[in-house]
C-alpha cells in the first residue's frame, strides 16, 4: 500500500488524488472509522504544521493523537458542519473527504502521546 501510494504521489496531483477518493466513495454519505492508515500519515503533513505528533499541547492548538476514531472523526465532521466554529479548522475540514477524514483519524488515532 505505501509503495502504491507514492506511486500515485509520483504520478498524480493532490487534487487527481482527492478526486480518486471522492470518486471511490460512491454510496458513503459520512466519514467513518477504519481508513487507510497510509494515506492518512501522508495528509498529516498539513496537520502537523500546528498540532504536534507528540500529542503535547503547543500554545492554543490541542492534541489530536490517540482518539478513538469515531470520536475524531466527528469533531472534525462538526467543523464542516460549522457546529464548532473555529475558523482554522473550519477551513481545513472543509477541503477534506469522508475518505481522508477517517485515513487521519486512522493515522492520528494509532499514535500514542508522549509524556
Ligand atoms: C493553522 C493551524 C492548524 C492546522 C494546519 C490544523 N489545525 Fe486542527 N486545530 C487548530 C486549532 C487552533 C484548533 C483549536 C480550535 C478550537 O478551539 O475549536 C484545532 C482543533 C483541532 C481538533 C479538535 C481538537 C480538540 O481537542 O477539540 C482536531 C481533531 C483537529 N484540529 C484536527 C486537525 C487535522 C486533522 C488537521 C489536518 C488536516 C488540522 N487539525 C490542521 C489549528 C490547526
Amino acid at each position: 500500500m505505501r509503495k502504491q501510494l507514492a506511486t500515485i504521489m509520483r504520478t498524480s496531483s493532490r487534487a487527481a488524488l482527492a478526486g480518486a477518493a471522492l470518486a471511490a466513495l460512491t454510496a458513503a454519505s459520512s466519514a467513518k472509522a477504519g481508513g487507510d492508515r497510509a494515506l492518512g500519515e501522508y495528509l498529516s503533513a498539513e496537520c502537523t504544521t500546528c498540532h504536534q505528533v507528540s500529542g503535547r499541547q503547543d500554545g492554543r492548538i490541542p492534541s489530536i493523537v490517540g482518539w478513538p476514531e469515531d470520536q475524531f472523526v466527528a469533531v472534525i465532521e462538526s467543523y464542516r458542519d460549522k457546529h464548532r466554529d473555529n475558523p482554522i479548522m473550519q477551513t481545513i475540514a472543509g477541503r477534506l473527504t469522508n475518505e481522508e477524514v477517517a485515513a487521519l483519524a486512522s493515522y492520528f488515532g494509532s499514535l500514542k502521546p508522549v509524556r
